[in-house]
């Protein structure tokens, strides 16, 4: 059974969080923390996805975009590598989604260098850029997809 989970509100999921991230991103541990433990209930916010309750299989981040209130950056998406191929980036995706509109957000963005496929697979399209709030820096998102639903298509 899967469930998406706010990191700040479950802190025993931290080490399975780095473990996943720095699987595919690699960072010291001390710089990773100082990331994720970020999250909070206002943005950012990190969400895990879990399996079974505790098993940490997925991770993405909620950010800001820049005077856009109603909308979020979807970032750090990342299923740990064994567990790939099954359905669950999908999961970490849809269930995000999820959050963010029971959360008030009406748009969800996001940036990729490679994983365009997979993106449009899920129903994202690529849109003008936006400003957002990422993980390190203010940065200019170049090729944002939105996502087709339960959101609204931008024009
Ligand atoms: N191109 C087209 N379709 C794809 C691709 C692709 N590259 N990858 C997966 N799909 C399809 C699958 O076939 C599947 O289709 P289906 O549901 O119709 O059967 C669907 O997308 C969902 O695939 P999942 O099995 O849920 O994907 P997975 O669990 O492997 O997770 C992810 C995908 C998150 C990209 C994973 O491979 C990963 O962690 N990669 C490394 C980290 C990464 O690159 N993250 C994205 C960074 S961009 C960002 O954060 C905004």
């Amino acid at each position: 059974m899967l469930s998406i989970l706010a990191l700040h509100e479950n802190t025993h999921l931290i080490d399975g969080c780095v473990e996943i991230l720095n699987e595919e991103w690699t960072r010291s541990k001390a710089a990773r923390l100082h990331s994720i433990t970020k999250s909070c209930s206002t943005l950012p916010y990190s969400l895990v996805l879990v399996e079974n309750e505790s098993t940490v299989v997925g991770y993405c981040r909620l950010a800001k975009v820049i005077s856009d209130a109603k909308s979020v950056l979807v970032e750090s998406v990342v299923v740990g590598k064994k567990r790939r191929g099954q359905g669950l980036g999908r999961s970490v995706m849809e269930m995000a989604e999820q959050h963010a509109a029971r959360e008030g957000f009406q748009r969800v963005y996001l940036c990729t260098k490679d994983k365009q496929g997979f993106y449009q697979h899920l129903g994202y399209s690529f849109c003008k850029p936006v400003n957002t709030v990422g993980a390190m820096m203010l940065e200019t998102c170049d090729c944002a997809p939105e996502t087709n639903t339960p959101l609204p298509v931008e024009d």
